[in-house]
Protein backbone atom coordinates (compact mmCIF):
# COMPACT_ATOMS: atom_id res chain seq x y z
CA UNK A 1 0.00 0.00 0.00
CA UNK A 2 1.42 3.51 -0.92
CA UNK A 3 1.91 5.85 1.75
CA UNK A 4 -1.44 7.82 2.37
CA UNK A 5 0.30 11.35 1.68
CA UNK A 6 1.51 10.18 -1.79
CA UNK A 7 -1.92 9.15 -3.17
CA UNK A 8 -3.42 11.37 -6.07
CA UNK A 9 -6.32 11.45 -3.50
CA UNK A 10 -4.82 13.23 -0.92
CA UNK A 11 -3.07 15.85 -3.03
CA UNK A 12 -6.51 16.69 -4.87
CA UNK A 13 -7.36 17.28 -1.22
CA UNK A 14 -4.51 19.48 -0.27
CA UNK A 15 -5.16 21.82 -3.74
CA UNK A 16 -9.25 21.96 -2.51
CA UNK A 17 -8.37 22.70 0.72
CA UNK A 18 -6.26 25.89 -0.40
CA UNK A 19 -8.85 26.98 -2.76
CA UNK A 20 -11.75 26.44 -0.55
CA UNK A 21 -10.86 26.64 3.65
CA UNK A 22 -12.21 30.25 3.74
CA UNK A 23 -15.77 29.83 2.98
CA UNK A 24 -17.72 30.02 5.50
CA UNK A 25 -20.62 27.85 6.34
CA UNK A 26 -23.05 30.43 6.47
CA UNK A 27 -22.99 31.26 3.07
CA UNK A 28 -22.68 27.59 1.80
CA UNK A 29 -25.96 27.40 3.46
CA UNK A 30 -27.23 30.65 1.80
CA UNK A 31 -25.89 29.36 -1.32
CA UNK A 32 -27.58 26.06 -0.98
CA UNK A 33 -31.27 25.07 -0.02
CA UNK A 34 -30.70 22.01 -0.20
CA UNK A 35 -27.73 21.07 1.68
CA UNK A 36 -29.12 19.22 4.66
CA UNK A 37 -31.07 17.01 2.34
CA UNK A 38 -27.34 16.74 0.63
CA UNK A 39 -25.80 16.20 3.37
CA UNK A 40 -28.30 13.80 5.91
CA UNK A 41 -28.39 10.05 6.26
CA UNK A 42 -30.79 8.11 8.22
CA UNK A 43 -29.96 4.24 8.87
CA UNK A 44 -32.75 2.85 11.18
CA UNK A 45 -33.69 4.98 14.13
CA UNK A 46 -30.38 7.35 13.54
CA UNK A 47 -30.32 10.58 11.81
CA UNK A 48 -27.17 12.46 10.80
CA UNK A 49 -27.26 15.67 9.85
CA UNK A 50 -23.60 16.13 8.75
CA UNK A 51 -24.48 19.29 6.74
CA UNK A 52 -22.92 21.84 9.36
CA UNK A 53 -20.17 21.00 8.67
CA UNK A 54 -16.81 22.47 6.04
CA UNK A 55 -17.54 20.63 3.48
CA UNK A 56 -19.13 20.52 -0.26
CA UNK A 57 -19.92 18.19 -2.58
CA UNK A 58 -16.62 18.36 -4.27
CA UNK A 59 -15.05 17.73 -0.67
CA UNK A 60 -17.05 14.52 -0.07
CA UNK A 61 -16.81 12.94 -3.37
CA UNK A 62 -12.91 13.92 -2.95
CA UNK A 63 -12.91 12.36 0.71
CA UNK A 64 -14.87 8.71 -1.34
CA UNK A 65 -12.44 8.80 -3.62
CA UNK A 66 -9.67 8.80 -0.90
CA UNK A 67 -11.50 5.78 0.52
CA UNK A 68 -11.67 4.12 -2.65
CA UNK A 69 -7.73 4.55 -2.69
CA UNK A 70 -6.73 3.32 0.35
CA UNK A 71 -8.99 -0.02 -0.39
CA UNK A 72 -12.24 0.65 1.76
CA UNK A 73 -14.31 -1.85 0.31
CA UNK A 74 -11.79 -4.50 0.47
CA UNK A 75 -10.83 -4.28 3.98
CA UNK A 76 -14.41 -4.01 5.12
CA UNK A 77 -14.51 -7.51 3.17
CA UNK A 78 -11.44 -8.84 4.98
CA UNK A 79 -12.95 -7.90 8.54
CA UNK A 80 -16.50 -9.26 8.09
CA UNK A 81 -14.47 -12.22 6.56
CA UNK A 82 -12.20 -13.16 9.51
CA UNK A 83 -9.40 -12.08 8.25
CA UNK A 84 -6.48 -11.70 10.32
CA UNK A 85 -6.33 -7.69 9.99
CA UNK A 86 -4.59 -7.21 13.72
CA UNK A 87 -1.78 -8.75 12.12
CA UNK A 88 0.51 -7.78 15.15
CA UNK A 89 -0.95 -10.24 17.50
CA UNK A 90 -2.28 -12.25 14.66
CA UNK A 91 -5.90 -12.21 15.47
CA UNK A 92 -9.19 -11.96 13.58
CA UNK A 93 -11.38 -9.07 14.24
CA UNK A 94 -14.99 -10.63 14.65
CA UNK A 95 -17.12 -8.72 17.10
CA UNK A 96 -19.12 -8.21 14.12
CA UNK A 97 -19.61 -12.48 14.43
CA UNK A 98 -20.91 -11.70 17.99
CA UNK A 99 -24.09 -9.90 16.66
CA UNK A 100 -24.25 -11.98 13.65
CA UNK A 101 -27.75 -12.57 13.81
CA UNK A 102 -28.74 -13.89 10.49
CA UNK A 103 -26.22 -16.08 11.73
CA UNK A 104 -24.80 -16.85 8.71
CA UNK A 105 -21.61 -18.79 8.91
CA UNK A 106 -18.06 -17.04 10.08
CA UNK A 107 -14.90 -18.83 9.33
CA UNK A 108 -11.65 -18.79 11.77
CA UNK A 109 -9.15 -21.05 10.42
CA UNK A 110 -11.48 -22.69 8.38
CA UNK A 111 -13.72 -23.16 12.14
CA UNK A 112 -17.22 -21.66 11.71
CA UNK A 113 -17.60 -19.65 14.97
CA UNK A 114 -21.65 -19.06 14.97
CA UNK A 115 -22.18 -22.41 16.97
CA UNK A 116 -20.11 -21.47 20.11
CA UNK A 117 -21.09 -17.55 19.95
CA UNK A 118 -24.82 -19.03 19.90
CA UNK A 119 -23.81 -21.32 22.89
CA UNK A 120 -22.20 -19.01 24.95
CA UNK A 121 -25.18 -16.21 24.57
CA UNK A 122 -27.58 -18.75 25.65
CA UNK A 123 -25.48 -19.75 28.62
CA UNK A 124 -25.36 -16.24 29.63
CA UNK A 125 -28.60 -15.77 29.25
CA UNK A 126 -30.01 -18.76 30.78
CA UNK A 127 -27.90 -17.96 33.97
CA UNK A 128 -29.44 -14.33 33.84
CA UNK A 129 -32.31 -15.55 34.17
CA UNK A 130 -32.25 -17.64 36.83
CA UNK A 131 -30.60 -14.92 38.88
CA UNK A 132 -33.11 -12.31 38.16
CA UNK A 133 -35.96 -14.59 38.45
CA UNK A 134 -34.68 -15.58 42.40
CA UNK A 135 -33.87 -19.06 40.94
CA UNK A 136 -30.21 -18.97 42.01
CA UNK A 137 -29.68 -18.22 45.37
CA UNK A 138 -26.84 -17.01 47.45
CA UNK A 139 -25.28 -19.42 50.25
CA UNK A 140 -27.80 -18.48 52.69
CA UNK A 141 -30.80 -19.21 50.14
CA UNK A 142 -31.08 -15.32 49.61
CA UNK A 143 -32.08 -14.20 46.17
CA UNK A 144 -29.17 -12.09 44.39
CA UNK A 145 -29.73 -8.11 45.26
CA UNK A 146 -26.40 -6.56 44.29
CA UNK A 147 -24.15 -7.28 41.31
CA UNK A 148 -20.30 -6.08 41.50
CA UNK A 149 -18.72 -5.91 38.18
CA UNK A 150 -14.71 -5.98 38.48
CA UNK A 151 -12.81 -5.32 35.26
CA UNK A 152 -11.23 -2.09 33.50
CA UNK A 153 -10.78 -0.88 30.28
CA UNK A 154 -12.74 -2.50 27.48
CA UNK A 155 -13.89 -4.83 30.36
CA UNK A 156 -15.56 -1.73 32.18
CA UNK A 157 -16.70 0.66 30.12
CA UNK A 158 -18.74 -1.34 28.24
CA UNK A 159 -21.29 -2.67 30.28
CA UNK A 160 -21.27 0.07 32.74
CA UNK A 161 -21.61 2.64 29.80
CA UNK A 162 -24.81 0.22 28.11
CA UNK A 163 -25.71 -0.31 31.69
CA UNK A 164 -26.23 3.33 32.69
CA UNK A 165 -27.65 4.07 29.07
CA UNK A 166 -30.37 2.03 29.37
CA UNK A 167 -31.46 2.35 33.24
CA UNK A 168 -34.80 2.76 32.65
CA UNK A 169 -35.69 -0.69 31.74
CA UNK A 170 -33.52 -2.09 34.46
CA UNK A 171 -34.54 -4.78 36.88
CA UNK A 172 -36.01 -3.44 39.94
CA UNK A 173 -34.76 -5.72 42.95
CA UNK A 174 -30.93 -6.16 40.54
CA UNK A 175 -28.56 -2.95 41.79
CA UNK A 176 -25.11 -2.86 39.42
CA UNK A 177 -22.16 -1.38 41.02
CA UNK A 178 -18.97 -1.08 38.70
CA UNK A 179 -15.22 -1.24 39.99
CA UNK A 180 -12.32 -0.67 38.01
CA UNK A 181 -9.61 1.10 40.13
CA UNK A 182 -7.09 -0.18 41.98
CA UNK A 183 -7.06 2.80 44.29
CA UNK A 184 -8.73 0.66 47.06
CA UNK A 185 -11.68 3.08 48.32
CA UNK A 186 -13.61 2.14 44.92
CA UNK A 187 -14.14 -0.88 46.14
CA UNK A 188 -14.00 -0.31 49.47
CA UNK A 189 -17.19 2.45 49.20
CA UNK A 190 -18.61 -0.14 47.26
CA UNK A 191 -18.55 -2.97 49.91
CA UNK A 192 -20.25 -0.72 52.16
CA UNK A 193 -23.45 -0.74 49.80
CA UNK A 194 -23.76 -4.49 49.75
CA UNK A 195 -24.07 -7.55 51.55
CA UNK A 196 -22.16 -10.92 51.18
CA UNK A 197 -25.27 -13.16 50.81
CA UNK A 198 -27.36 -11.45 48.05
CA UNK A 199 -23.88 -9.94 46.11
CA UNK A 200 -23.00 -11.51 43.01
CA UNK A 201 -19.57 -10.66 41.60
CA UNK A 202 -18.83 -10.64 37.89
CA UNK A 203 -14.99 -10.42 37.38
CA UNK A 204 -14.56 -9.40 33.72
CA UNK A 205 -10.99 -10.04 32.12
CA UNK A 206 -9.99 -11.17 28.68
CA UNK A 207 -6.68 -11.99 29.95
CA UNK A 208 -6.79 -12.66 33.48
CA UNK A 209 -4.15 -11.11 34.23
CA UNK A 210 -5.13 -7.58 34.48
CA UNK A 211 -3.46 -6.21 38.11
CA UNK A 212 -6.21 -3.90 38.74
CA UNK A 213 -8.95 -6.29 38.38
CA UNK A 214 -7.38 -9.48 39.97
CA UNK A 215 -6.49 -7.23 42.98
CA UNK A 216 -9.61 -6.11 43.28
CA UNK A 217 -11.25 -9.73 42.63
CA UNK A 218 -8.95 -11.05 45.51
CA UNK A 219 -9.89 -8.36 47.77
CA UNK A 220 -13.93 -8.74 47.26
CA UNK A 221 -13.32 -12.93 47.69
CA UNK A 222 -11.65 -12.04 51.07
CA UNK A 223 -14.57 -10.10 52.05
CA UNK A 224 -17.17 -12.29 50.74
CA UNK A 225 -14.86 -15.50 53.02
CA UNK A 226 -15.19 -13.30 56.64
CA UNK A 227 -18.63 -13.51 56.53
CA UNK A 228 -19.07 -17.08 54.49
CA UNK A 229 -16.21 -19.28 55.87
CA UNK A 230 -16.37 -21.72 53.80
CA UNK A 231 -14.92 -21.93 50.08
CA UNK A 232 -17.82 -23.41 48.86
CA UNK A 233 -20.13 -20.38 49.02
CA UNK A 234 -18.17 -18.75 46.57
CA UNK A 235 -19.10 -20.75 43.77
CA UNK A 236 -22.85 -19.32 44.16
CA UNK A 237 -21.39 -15.62 44.34
CA UNK A 238 -18.35 -15.34 41.73
CA UNK A 239 -18.67 -15.60 38.03
CA UNK A 240 -16.03 -15.04 35.43
CA UNK A 241 -16.09 -14.05 31.98
CA UNK A 242 -12.54 -14.43 30.22
CA UNK A 243 -11.17 -16.03 27.48
CA UNK A 244 -8.40 -17.79 29.66
CA UNK A 245 -9.10 -20.89 31.37
CA UNK A 246 -6.61 -21.55 32.76
CA UNK A 247 -6.06 -18.36 35.22
CA UNK A 248 -9.59 -18.32 36.11
CA UNK A 249 -9.39 -21.84 37.57
CA UNK A 250 -6.00 -20.81 39.45
CA UNK A 251 -7.99 -17.72 40.42
CA UNK A 252 -10.49 -20.08 42.47
CA UNK A 253 -13.29 -19.53 40.10
CA UNK A 254 -15.40 -22.77 39.06
CA UNK A 255 -15.14 -23.19 35.08
CA UNK A 256 -18.83 -23.76 35.31
CA UNK A 257 -19.17 -20.17 36.44
CA UNK A 258 -17.12 -18.85 33.18
CA UNK A 259 -18.13 -17.51 30.20
CA UNK A 260 -15.90 -17.68 27.70
CA UNK A 261 -14.80 -15.11 24.56
CA UNK A 262 -12.33 -15.77 21.97
CA UNK A 263 -9.07 -13.74 21.31
CA UNK A 264 -10.70 -12.48 17.84
CA UNK A 265 -12.85 -10.13 20.42
CA UNK A 266 -10.85 -7.09 20.94
CA UNK A 267 -11.31 -5.41 24.60
CA UNK A 268 -12.79 -2.68 23.73
CA UNK A 269 -14.94 -3.89 21.24
CA UNK A 270 -16.24 -7.14 23.73
CA UNK A 271 -19.51 -5.68 24.50
CA UNK A 272 -21.41 -7.85 22.79
CA UNK A 273 -19.17 -10.78 24.18
CA UNK A 274 -20.26 -12.38 27.52
CA UNK A 275 -18.42 -9.41 28.96
CA UNK A 276 -21.98 -7.85 28.40
CA UNK A 277 -23.21 -10.33 31.52
CA UNK A 278 -23.77 -7.36 33.60
CA UNK A 279 -26.20 -5.94 31.01
CA UNK A 280 -27.90 -9.31 30.61
CA UNK A 281 -28.10 -9.42 34.54
CA UNK A 282 -29.68 -5.92 35.03
CA UNK A 283 -31.55 -5.64 31.57
CA UNK A 284 -32.45 -8.98 31.06
CA UNK A 285 -32.03 -11.27 27.77
CA UNK A 286 -34.29 -9.04 25.38
CA UNK A 287 -32.75 -6.00 25.54
CA UNK A 288 -29.74 -7.55 25.06
CA UNK A 289 -30.54 -9.56 21.74
CA UNK A 290 -32.28 -6.00 20.77
CA UNK A 291 -28.74 -4.41 21.40
CA UNK A 292 -27.32 -7.25 18.88
CA UNK A 293 -29.86 -6.31 16.61
CA UNK A 294 -29.35 -2.60 16.44
CA UNK A 295 -25.57 -3.18 16.13
CA UNK A 296 -26.17 -6.01 13.42
CA UNK A 297 -28.47 -3.63 11.27
CA UNK A 298 -25.26 -1.25 11.62
CA UNK A 299 -22.83 -4.05 10.57
CA UNK A 300 -25.40 -4.68 7.07
CA UNK A 301 -25.53 -0.97 6.34
CA UNK A 302 -21.65 -0.81 6.53
CA UNK A 303 -20.96 -3.42 5.23
CA UNK A 304 -23.09 -3.22 1.82
CA UNK A 305 -23.70 0.82 1.48
CA UNK A 306 -22.37 2.59 -1.07
CA UNK A 307 -19.02 4.39 0.16
CA UNK A 308 -20.77 7.77 -0.71
CA UNK A 309 -24.00 7.10 1.08
CA UNK A 310 -22.49 4.52 4.27
CA UNK A 311 -22.99 6.60 7.41
CA UNK A 312 -19.68 5.07 9.19
CA UNK A 313 -17.38 5.54 6.05
CA UNK A 314 -18.85 9.42 5.83
CA UNK A 315 -18.60 10.10 9.96
CA UNK A 316 -14.94 8.69 9.52
CA UNK A 317 -14.25 11.05 6.24
CA UNK A 318 -15.20 13.89 7.95
CA UNK A 319 -12.64 13.00 10.73
CA UNK A 320 -9.70 12.58 8.42
CA UNK A 321 -10.79 15.94 6.86
CA UNK A 322 -10.41 18.11 9.83
CA UNK A 323 -7.68 16.24 11.57
CA UNK A 324 -5.23 16.25 8.71
CA UNK A 325 -6.43 18.82 6.68
CA UNK A 326 -7.76 21.17 8.96
CA UNK A 327 -5.46 20.58 11.82
CA UNK A 328 -8.11 19.74 14.05
CA UNK A 329 -6.30 17.50 17.23
CA UNK A 330 -9.55 16.34 19.31
CA UNK A 331 -12.93 15.50 18.90
CA UNK A 332 -16.07 16.09 21.20
CA UNK A 333 -18.42 13.99 21.85
CA UNK A 334 -21.46 15.74 23.04
CA UNK A 335 -24.41 13.36 24.46
CA UNK A 336 -27.74 15.46 25.15
CA UNK A 337 -29.20 12.61 27.33
CA UNK A 338 -28.12 12.07 30.70
CA UNK A 339 -28.56 8.16 30.41
CA UNK A 340 -25.51 8.40 28.15
CA UNK A 341 -23.29 9.97 30.39
CA UNK A 342 -21.06 7.27 29.86
CA UNK A 343 -20.60 7.28 26.46
CA UNK A 344 -17.68 9.81 26.17
CA UNK A 345 -15.64 8.14 28.27
CA UNK A 346 -16.53 4.93 26.16
CA UNK A 347 -16.12 6.49 23.16
CA UNK A 348 -12.47 7.72 23.82
CA UNK A 349 -11.13 4.44 24.95
CA UNK A 350 -12.53 2.59 21.80
CA UNK A 351 -10.98 5.57 19.37
CA UNK A 352 -7.85 6.12 21.45
CA UNK A 353 -6.55 2.74 22.10
CA UNK A 354 -7.58 2.31 18.54
CA UNK A 355 -6.15 4.64 16.48
CA UNK A 356 -3.40 6.50 18.74
CA UNK A 357 -0.61 4.80 16.75
CA UNK A 358 2.56 6.11 15.20
CA UNK A 359 3.51 3.74 12.42
CA UNK A 360 1.00 2.61 9.75
CA UNK A 361 0.79 -1.14 8.69
CA UNK A 362 4.23 -1.48 6.80
CA UNK A 363 5.48 -1.01 10.40
CA UNK A 364 7.14 3.25 9.09
CA UNK A 365 6.39 6.39 11.13
CA UNK A 366 3.50 7.67 9.58
CA UNK A 367 4.03 11.61 8.25
CA UNK A 368 0.76 12.36 9.42
CA UNK A 369 -1.68 13.07 12.78
CA UNK A 370 -3.52 9.75 13.41
CA UNK A 371 -6.38 9.45 16.32
CA UNK A 372 -7.79 13.17 17.51
CA UNK A 373 -8.04 13.37 21.65
CA UNK A 374 -11.20 12.06 22.07
CA UNK A 375 -13.18 14.51 24.72
CA UNK A 376 -16.56 15.28 26.38
CA UNK A 377 -19.30 14.82 28.74
CA UNK A 378 -23.27 15.22 28.45
CA UNK A 379 -23.46 18.10 26.27
CA UNK A 380 -25.84 20.67 28.70
CA UNK A 381 -23.16 20.62 31.05
CA UNK A 382 -20.52 21.29 28.90
CA UNK A 383 -22.16 24.18 27.39
CA UNK A 384 -22.00 25.56 31.19
CA UNK A 385 -18.04 24.87 31.44
CA UNK A 386 -16.32 24.58 28.28
CA UNK A 387 -18.48 25.60 25.70
CA UNK A 388 -16.72 29.08 25.83
CA UNK A 389 -13.40 27.53 24.59
CA UNK A 390 -15.40 25.80 21.36
CA UNK A 391 -17.09 29.17 20.25
CA UNK A 392 -14.37 31.41 20.85
CA UNK A 393 -11.28 29.55 21.47
CA UNK A 394 -8.37 29.05 18.90
CA UNK A 395 -9.30 25.40 18.19
CA UNK A 396 -10.97 23.60 15.66
CA UNK A 397 -12.61 20.63 17.40
CA UNK A 398 -15.77 18.99 15.95
CA UNK A 399 -18.52 17.83 18.22
CA UNK A 400 -20.54 15.38 17.67
CA UNK A 401 -24.23 16.40 19.32
CA UNK A 402 -26.02 13.24 20.35
CA UNK A 403 -29.86 13.38 21.05
CA UNK A 404 -32.94 11.33 21.15
CA UNK A 405 -36.55 12.68 19.95
CA UNK A 406 -38.37 10.82 22.98
CA UNK A 407 -37.15 11.61 26.27
CA UNK A 408 -37.14 8.70 28.80
CA UNK A 409 -38.97 10.17 31.33
CA UNK A 410 -42.02 11.81 32.56
CA UNK A 411 -40.76 15.43 33.52
CA UNK A 412 -43.32 18.22 31.85
CA UNK A 413 -41.22 20.50 29.35
CA UNK A 414 -37.53 19.22 29.49
CA UNK A 415 -37.40 17.17 26.66
CA UNK A 416 -37.81 20.37 24.29
CA UNK A 417 -35.38 22.30 26.37
CA UNK A 418 -32.90 19.97 26.34
CA UNK A 419 -33.46 19.71 22.25
CA UNK A 420 -33.71 23.49 21.53
CA UNK A 421 -30.11 23.71 22.66
CA UNK A 422 -28.94 21.14 20.73
CA UNK A 423 -30.37 22.53 17.51
CA UNK A 424 -29.40 26.01 18.63
CA UNK A 425 -25.51 25.34 19.79
CA UNK A 426 -25.30 23.33 16.14
CA UNK A 427 -26.66 26.91 14.64
CA UNK A 428 -24.26 28.84 17.08
CA UNK A 429 -21.35 26.74 15.95
CA UNK A 430 -22.22 27.20 12.38
CA UNK A 431 -23.19 30.66 11.71
CA UNK A 432 -21.51 32.29 14.27
CA UNK A 433 -22.33 36.30 14.90
CA UNK A 434 -20.58 39.00 12.83
CA UNK A 435 -19.20 42.43 13.88
CA UNK A 436 -22.36 44.05 12.44
CA UNK A 437 -24.53 41.47 14.23
CA UNK A 438 -23.27 42.78 17.87
CA UNK A 439 -22.81 46.42 16.73
CA UNK A 440 -26.81 46.17 16.24
CA UNK A 441 -27.59 44.37 19.20
CA UNK A 442 -25.59 46.81 21.49
CA UNK A 443 -26.82 49.88 19.85
CA UNK A 444 -30.35 48.53 20.08
CA UNK A 445 -29.36 48.23 24.26
CA UNK A 446 -28.22 51.88 24.30
CA UNK A 447 -24.72 51.81 23.77
CA UNK A 448 -22.54 54.22 21.83
CA UNK A 449 -19.32 55.39 21.46
CA UNK A 450 -15.85 53.95 22.95
CA UNK A 451 -17.97 51.58 25.16
CA UNK A 452 -19.63 49.99 22.22
CA UNK A 453 -16.52 49.75 19.90
CA UNK A 454 -14.39 48.29 22.97
CA UNK A 455 -17.33 45.58 23.57
CA UNK A 456 -17.86 44.74 20.16
CA UNK A 457 -14.57 41.89 19.60
CA UNK A 458 -15.39 39.90 22.94
CA UNK A 459 -18.91 39.65 21.46
CA UNK A 460 -17.83 38.30 18.02
CA UNK A 461 -18.49 34.53 17.31
CA UNK A 462 -16.14 33.33 14.21
CA UNK A 463 -18.97 30.46 13.93
CA UNK A 464 -17.76 28.18 10.93
CA UNK A 465 -17.00 25.53 13.51
CA UNK A 466 -18.01 21.89 12.91
CA UNK A 467 -20.78 19.71 14.08
CA UNK A 468 -22.62 16.64 13.35
CA UNK A 469 -26.00 15.97 14.51
CA UNK A 470 -26.91 12.85 15.75
CA UNK A 471 -30.73 12.22 16.07
CA UNK A 472 -31.71 9.32 17.48
CA UNK A 473 -35.64 8.32 17.12
CA UNK A 474 -35.02 6.68 20.79
CA UNK A 475 -32.38 5.75 23.05
CA UNK A 476 -33.91 2.17 23.22
CA UNK A 477 -31.56 -0.81 23.29
CA UNK A 478 -31.53 -1.61 19.19
CA UNK A 479 -30.67 2.20 18.74
CA UNK A 480 -28.05 2.44 21.16
CA UNK A 481 -26.87 -0.94 19.15
CA UNK A 482 -26.79 0.78 16.02
CA UNK A 483 -25.31 3.59 17.58
CA UNK A 484 -22.16 1.66 18.98
CA UNK A 485 -21.63 -0.15 16.26
CA UNK A 486 -21.60 3.14 13.81
CA UNK A 487 -18.61 4.36 16.03
CA UNK A 488 -16.76 1.47 16.42
CA UNK A 489 -16.88 1.04 12.40
CA UNK A 490 -16.02 5.07 12.21
CA UNK A 491 -12.65 3.89 14.01
CA UNK A 492 -12.06 0.88 11.83
CA UNK A 493 -12.45 3.74 8.34
CA UNK A 494 -9.95 6.00 10.26
CA UNK A 495 -7.76 3.83 10.72
CA UNK A 496 -7.77 2.15 7.22
CA UNK A 497 -7.48 5.83 5.39
CA UNK A 498 -4.54 6.32 7.35
CA UNK A 499 -2.89 3.15 7.13
CA UNK A 500 -2.72 1.42 10.66
CA UNK A 501 -3.79 -1.04 12.71
CA UNK A 502 -6.70 -0.03 14.71
CA UNK A 503 -6.81 -3.32 17.10
CA UNK A 504 -3.81 -3.75 19.22
CA UNK A 505 -2.53 -1.55 22.35
CA UNK A 506 1.09 -2.18 22.54
CA UNK A 507 1.50 1.54 24.13
CA UNK A 508 -0.44 0.26 26.93
CA UNK A 509 2.43 -2.23 27.64
CA UNK A 510 5.33 -0.17 29.19
CA UNK A 511 3.64 1.09 31.65
CA UNK A 512 2.42 -1.93 33.53
CA UNK A 513 6.09 -3.34 32.81
CA UNK A 514 7.74 -1.04 35.07
CA UNK A 515 4.97 -0.78 37.47
CA UNK A 516 5.44 -4.20 38.01
CA UNK A 517 9.18 -4.21 39.07
CA UNK A 518 8.49 -0.30 41.06
CA UNK A 519 5.58 -2.19 42.90
CA UNK A 520 8.15 -4.91 44.19
CA UNK A 521 10.34 -2.21 45.53
CA UNK A 522 7.65 -0.29 46.87
CA UNK A 523 6.93 -3.44 49.14
CA UNK A 524 10.26 -4.89 49.54
CA UNK A 525 12.13 -2.16 49.83
CA UNK A 526 14.51 -3.34 47.39
CA UNK A 527 17.96 -1.54 45.58
CA UNK A 528 16.21 1.17 43.26
CA UNK A 529 19.51 2.96 42.11
CA UNK A 530 18.95 1.60 38.37
CA UNK A 531 16.03 4.31 37.83
CA UNK A 532 16.50 7.56 37.21
CA UNK A 533 17.16 10.40 39.61
CA UNK A 534 13.17 11.53 39.66
CA UNK A 535 11.95 7.94 39.83
CA UNK A 536 14.63 6.87 42.56
CA UNK A 537 13.97 10.40 44.25
CA UNK A 538 9.81 9.28 44.26
CA UNK A 539 10.21 5.60 45.24
CA UNK A 540 12.68 7.24 48.31
CA UNK A 541 10.77 9.80 49.15
CA UNK A 542 7.20 7.56 49.37
CA UNK A 543 8.85 4.74 51.26
CA UNK A 544 10.15 6.87 53.73
CA UNK A 545 7.13 7.58 54.84
CA UNK A 546 5.04 4.54 54.44
CA UNK A 547 8.15 2.76 55.81
CA UNK A 548 8.44 4.69 59.35
O1 LIG B 1 -4.47 -2.01 29.33
C1 LIG B 1 -5.37 -1.90 28.30
C2 LIG B 1 -6.26 -3.10 28.22
O2 LIG B 1 -5.57 -4.19 27.74
C3 LIG B 1 -7.49 -2.82 27.37
O3 LIG B 1 -7.27 -3.02 26.03
C4 LIG B 1 -8.48 -3.75 27.96
O4 LIG B 1 -9.79 -3.40 27.62
C5 LIG B 1 -8.18 -3.61 29.43
O5 LIG B 1 -6.78 -3.43 29.49
C6 LIG B 1 -8.60 -4.76 30.30
O6 LIG B 1 -7.98 -5.94 29.92
P1 LIG B 1 -8.53 -7.33 30.41
O7 LIG B 1 -9.90 -7.49 29.91
O8 LIG B 1 -7.59 -8.36 29.84
O9 LIG B 1 -8.50 -7.34 31.91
Amino acid sequence: MSKLTETKAWEALWAHFRENSHHHMRDLFAQDEQRFERFSLQVGGILLDYSKNRINQDTMDMLVNLARERGMSQRIAAMFNGEKINFTEKRAVLHVALRNRTNSPILVDGENIMPKVNAVLDRMCAFAHSVRTGDWLGYTGQPITDVVSIGIGGSDLGPQMVYEALKPYAHPRMKMHFVSNVDGSQIAETLKEVHPASTLFVIESKTFTTQETLTNAKTAREWFLASAKDEKAIAKHFVAVSTNRQRVVDFGIDPQNMFEFWDWVGGRFSVWSSIGLPIVLALGRDHFYELLNGAHLMDQHFRNAPLEKNMPVLLGLLGIWYMNFYGGGSHVIAPYDQYLHRFPSYIQQLDMESNGKQVNREGERVDHETAPIIWGETGINGQHAYYQLLHQGTHISPIDLICSIDGRHSMPGHHDILLSNVFAQAQAFMQGKTAEEVRAELVAQGLSGDELEQMIPHRVFDGNRPTNTILVSNLDAHNLGALIALYEHKIFVQGTIWGINSFDQWGVELGKQLAKKIHQQLVDGSEVSEHDSSTRNLIEYYRRFTKA
